[in-house]
């Protein structure tokens, strides 16, 4: 350590005995230190640390009302975990069990009476030394961490980023602007947060269920684009949507792509059993339950190939007279009943519907 870093390292000093005190202030000037604060009672350490901040504390072991054991102690509540702070005693007693003690209590180095200028001088430094290498390697950590945790952002925006174009994508062929699935997630995680799953629940599910028609990319154009009523062959194939979802969203280890996985599989299934894979009830999914609903309601409010958007009020309509049939009646009611609704927050949705197959 220079010079200079030393000069500006902050010791205290702890010593019932004045004439102790008055030496070391004397030696620590003389080699060039210039923030030192003392003290003759021991009861006074604490404040005087929390106050002065010290890189270094010169502790008599031997003192009344706290002895220096007993002043490491209190000092240990206010050392953090991670921090390096040296404590160096002072003791004209350098029996093998007194070292001992002080070591375990927290001394990291010791000064036997009476004290050797050039000795103190030197131990200090190779302390003061140590902290401040350990303060150099916390801030590397510091920075470090910092940067794990931006690297680790930008990866998760990516991949939010990824997973949106590839809803987009799925959807592109009957929705131009590709609208229509971050709306059924916008309302698919409205709903979420409604029927009182938690706030990252429904973050999860508001990410997860755009993906919900991605299936469709393996459905031929001539089953996803026909305009008029599909034959009961081509339902079929259309059905097929779900479970080639699922298929391309399977086997991932990342909670939201599990989710998505599940909702594409399963946001076809009714509440009466008569949807795709015949589910019924409480054996659908709750977030494919939520997606059931957004994405119906924003198929029908927006224009398809095959037919015209319905009104506002009929989509209400069709999802009061649907709730116990098509929909969980619990999540239709809150639907339609939430205070300050999730209606009219879904009317401000803009653009185009893709083609989910019709209700
Ligand atoms: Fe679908």
């Amino acid at each position: 350590m220079d010079s200079d870093s030393l000069s500006g390292a902050r010791v205290l000093i702890v010593d019932d005995e004045n004439a102790n005190v008055l030496l070391l202030q004397r030696i620590l000037q003389r080699a060039g230190f210039e923030e030192f604060k003392s003290t003759t009672d021991s009861r006074h350490v604490l404040p005087l640390f929390t106050e002065f901040k010290p890189d270094l504390v010169l502790l008599d072991l031997h003192m009344p009302h706290l002895d220096g054991y007993a002043v490491m102690d209190q000092l240990h509540s206010r050392i953090g975990p991670s921090e390096y702070l040296p404590i160096l005693v002072l003791t004209a007693d350098v029996t093998a069990a007194t070292k001992q003690r002080a070591l375990s209590a927290g001394a990291r180095d010791f000064l036997t009476k009476p004290l050797d200028a050039t000795e103190v001088v030197l131990r200090i430094r190779n302390l003061l030394e140590t902290r401040s290498l350990h303060q150099v390697l916390q801030n590397q950590n510091v920075r470090l961490e910092e940067k794990v945790r931006e690297r680790t952002a930008a990866l998760q925006e990516a991949q939010l980023e990824i997973l949106a174009r590839l809803a987009s994508a799925a959807e592109y062929r009957d929705d131009d602007t590709g609208e229509h699935a971050q709306r059924v997630g916008s309302l698919a995680g409205f709903l979420a947060g409604a029927i009182g799953l938690s706030e990252e629940q429904s973050e999860l599910i508001r990410l997860a269920a755009p993906l919900h028609d991605v299936g469709k990319i393996g459905i031929p154009d001539a089953i996803l684009l026909k305009p008029g009523a599909l034959t009961a062959d081509e339902y079929e194939v259309m059905k097929t949507h779900t479970t080639i979802g699922a298929r391309i969203l399977s086997g991932s280890r990342s909670p939201m792509l599990q989710l998505a996985e599940e909702i594409a599989l399963y946001h076809h299934e009714k509440w009466d059993g008569t949807g795709y894979a015949g589910l019924r009830s409480d054996g659908i999914p709750v977030p494919a339950r939520l997606v059931a609903v957004a994405d119906v309601f924003d198929a029908l409010t927006h224009e398809r190939p095959y037919r015209n958007a319905l009104s506002m009020e009929d989509a209400i309509t069709y999802v009061r007279d649907q709730s116990g049939r098509h929909f969980d009646p619990s999540i239709a009611e809150l639907f339609l009943d939430a205070p300050g609704n999730v209606v009219s927050s879904a009317r401000g949705y803009p653009g185009h519907e893709e083609g989910v197959q019709g209700p």
